[in-house]
């Protein structure tokens, strides 16, 4: 294998550039050369390319973001632009394919595999929500993120008295919520994964309160429903002051922690070692602790199921 292309796509996650990193260094370390291709799927169908040596990767483990851009591309849903994509790799001498991203992006990583393009996977979204894998890049950087946001916010909860919900990200999973309210000591955690209801909530809280708890904190996770509208029913039927903080996309940013950094140079590795090894169809992942090659489609078939145990756990504990 003379030369492999690597691109991140879909939403950034805090790692990624560790990986484009790892995976530019690996593959000269094993003299293979590296094209980056810019803006995921979109800059593919552009022939947006560009070549990368060890100099062009430095001083960026430690960013959020990356380096290479990103976006989401519909047009890369189609089989035309799947095969626009192979047929401009091809052209670009390119022999091997890494792409670090979300579930949308191996999808389109498995399509290009499809057609002919060796291609691995790197799970990064901050959703954890891929299977095949025990952590996605980004995850725990997102966790810490808003834990420190959510930390802030049970201060001036306290200090008032107030209930406050937090919508966190997610996308359709509860990873992001249950890791942050667990961590948070949250007295409620609502994911898409356990059924609940407004009611329930409210009457939970009406119980706390005649207990004398008027401060709660709720951590809600945006594929469970809307905080605007929960914080609105908790004040009309459970008589609690309430506040509502939509953290939004600054879960997204900020400087990688040290375990994504270090999750993200041992995919990146592997995936190359992966690819000149003439393994492809895979996604790196993470099991057990060691770093695993995955089929792809295993990787996209299903989401990751959440450990429902750990719900429990937490509810248990903010009795
Ligand atoms: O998949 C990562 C994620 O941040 C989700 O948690 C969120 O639902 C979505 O992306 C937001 O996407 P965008 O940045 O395109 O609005």
């Amino acid at each position: 294998m003379r030369r492999i292309a690597v691109m991140t796509s879909g939403g950034d996650a805090p790692g990624m550039n560790a990986a484009v990193r790892a995976v530019v260094r690996s593959a000269v370390h094993r003299g293979v050369e590296v094209v980056g291709i810019r803006r995921g799927y979109f800059g593919l169908l552009g022939g947006e390319m560009e070549p990368l040596g060890p100099e062009s990767v430095h001083d960026i483990i430690h960013r959020g973001g990356t380096m290479l851009l990103t976006a989401r591309c519909a047009a890369f849903t189609e089989p035309e632009g799947e095969r626009a994509g192979a047929a401009r790799l091809r052209a670009a001498g390119v022999e091997g394919l890494v792409c670090v991203g979300g579930d949308g992006s191996l999808r389109g990583c498995l399509a290009l595999e499809g057609l002919g393009i060796p291609s691995v996977g790197i799970p990064a979204t901050i959703d954890n929500d891929l299977a095949g894998t025990e952590q996605t890049i980004g995850f725990d950087t997102a966790v810490n993120t808003a834990v420190q946001a959510v930390d802030r916010v049970r201060d001036t909860a306290a200090a008032h008295e107030r209930t406050f919900v937090v919508e966190v990200m997610g996308r359709r999973s509860g990873f992001l919520a249950l890791a942050v309210g667990m961590a948070c000591g949250a007295e409620t955690i609502l994911i898409p994964e356990v059924a609940w209801s407004p009611e329930t909530v409210c009457r939970r809280l009406r119980r706390g309160l005649s207990r004398g708890l008027r401060q709660n904190l709720i951590v809600l996770a945006e594929g469970a429903g809307r905080a605007t509208e929960l914080g609105a029913q908790i004040e009309a039927s459970a008589g609690l002051e309430t506040r509502v903080t939509i953290l939004g996309h600054v879960q997204r940013g900020g400087s990688p922690t040290a375990a994504d950094r270090n999750l993200s140079s041992r995919l990146g590795a592997a995936a190359v070692d992966f690819l000149v090894d003439g393994h492809h169809g895979l996604m790196a992942g993470l099991q057990a602790g060691v770093i695993v090659g995955v089929p792809l489609g295993a990787a996209v078939a299903g989401r990751r199921t959440l450990d429902l145990r750990l719900h429990e756990l937490a509810s248990r504990l903010s009795a």
